[in-house]
């Protein structure tokens, strides 16, 4: 085999981005090997979020590092993935000219075929969104670093348009794949060492719905393909990220508690405590009805741990709107919170909204919720303490002082010391002490 040429990737935003990452590197490992610098690298790619406008200028500042490595490297290859490669396209190869390569998340796919080409010169945009896409079966020549946990697209893209959201511009309509490629690809994840499997899409609760522009055949839904999923040998452990509250249904939240490997969290988010603000989001659920699914699914699942996302200072927010959030928070008791500031995305309903919030008025109420939440957190997770729980070993610790670190069923983050043999393993824990976002815990014999 002839010497694989270096491959850095710069990853930014979600899931999806990781496992549009991951298939990157599946799909060069014939010709390209991962590399930890890039200084040392012969194409670097820089897969990007646009969620919000902080995450789109992360691009802006890394690229002008590596130009700098390009100007010592003429033959360096620079590509920029994902949702900002979308949404901006051509435009980026007009303003950066030290790119060779932009592609939108559909686009990546064709990267072997473009860079077999590179000879040829010449720089390519792909950021065409096909509403009749389906998602390939990109098979592994051989396991990821860190196989523990992997995770696996169910459907991409989302029709629900939020008006603050740019997803449904950058990664389109939705579609659901076909079953037989999800079960491959579970399959072939648990064959390289996966215990756990995190189902992923932008809106996982209405798979089935659609796919190339018709259902799925036989429409299968969420609930009936997580039992699929929970019978795989070897599958321990299930989740699936993320949910919308609309489309949870009992048949999914009746699937706790029932389906053994299915773990005992799910991530929910509400965005917003008020009922008037929802509605301006377009989010087709009120505040009571989001706290009717929460219910069910604490009766369904007692110990369930629930967390979530929020937005403050969303156009048209009123210090009572605002009230309302806090004390959602109390009632709910999440264990942890994503809370980020209202951030205009271009073409986006709520950019042209009137009454945007002072930026110091979002940064007041950010701070609001972090100090209430951290409160709450704590509390949620100084219960545990005591409580012997079945870890699953995903790393060593990040100190390197002889601590492992391994996550509960219900998400917590547990740190223990024990030694490296034990990744990949299930293990007990005493909870011995909650921190801020992690326990924790001692090794029971
Ligand atoms: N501004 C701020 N936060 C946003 N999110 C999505 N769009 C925006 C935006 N324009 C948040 C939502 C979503 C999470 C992934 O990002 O809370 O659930
Ligand atoms: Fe960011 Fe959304 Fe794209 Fe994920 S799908 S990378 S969160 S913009």
């Amino acid at each position: 085999m002839t010497e694989r040429k270096k491959l850095y990737i710069a990853t930014f935003g979600c899931q999806m981005n990781d496992y549009d990452s991951l298939t990157m590197r599946r799909l060069l490992s014939g010709t390209h090997v991962t590399v930890a610098d890039p200084s040392e690298a012969d194409l670097i790619i820089i897969n990007t979020c646009s969620i919000r406008e902080k995450a789109e200028n992360k691009l802006y500042s890394l690229a002008g590092r590596y130009r700098a490595l390009k100007k010592k490297r003429p033959d360096l290859k620079i590509a920029i993935t994902g949702c900002v490669a979308q949404q901006e396209g051509r435009r980026l190869l007009d303003r950066m000219p030290y790119v060779d390569i932009v592609l939108g998340p559909q686009g990546i796919y064709s990267l072997p075929g473009i860079l077999s080409r590179e000879a040829a010169g010449g720089r390519v945009c792909l950021n065409r969104l096909d509403p009749d896409f389906s998602i390939p079966v990109v098979r592994a020549a051989e396991p990821p670093d860190n196989p523990v946990r992997a995770s696996v697209t169910i459907m991409q893209g989302c029709d629900n348009f939020c008006t603050y959201c740019i997803v449904p511009y950058v990664r389109g309509r939705e579609i659901s794949r076909p079953e037989e490629d999800i079960m491959t690809e579970v399959r072939q994840a648990v064959e390289h060492g996966a215990r756990e499997i995190v189902l992923l899409g932008q809106n996982v609760n209405s798979y089935g719905r659609r796919a190339g522009g018709r259902p799925v055949k036989g429409n299968p839904g969420f609930a009936s393909l997580l039992e699929k999923v929970n019978k795989v040998p070897g599958v321990e452990r299930l989740r699936f990220t993320t949910s919308h509250p609309r489309d949870l249904d009992e048949a999914a939240i009746s699937c706790y508690g029932r389906l053994e490997s299915l773990c005992e969290h799910i991530h929910l988010p509400v965005q917003s405590g008020s009922t008037a603000v929802l509605k301006r989001m377009n989010r087709h659920y009120s505040r009571e009805e989001y706290l009717e699914k929460i219910a069910m699914l604490r009766k369904a699942c007692p110990d369930i741990t629930i967390t979530t996302d929020i937005i403050v200072g969303f156009p048209g927010e009123t210090g009572e709107d605002f009230l309302q959030t806090m004390s959602l928070l109390e009632e709910v008791r999440y264990d942890q919170i994503f809370v980020f500031k209202y951030s205009p995305r271009p073409g986006t309903p709520a950019s042209g909204f009137d009454e945007q919030v002072a930026a110091d008025v979002k940064t007041s109420r950010i701070e609001a919720v972090l100090r209430l939440q951290e409160k709450i957190g704590l509390e949620q997770y100084a219960r545990m303490e005591g409580q012997i729980c079945e870890i699953l070993v995903e790393d060593v610790g990040k100190a390197g002082d002889g601590f492992m670190q391994g996550r509960t069923r219900g998400n917590h983050v547990v740190h223990f010391r024990g030694g490296r043999e034990l990744l990949g393993s299930l293990v007990d824990v005493r909870i011995v002490r909650a921190c801020k976002h992690s326990l924790r815990g001692e090794l029971v014999q």
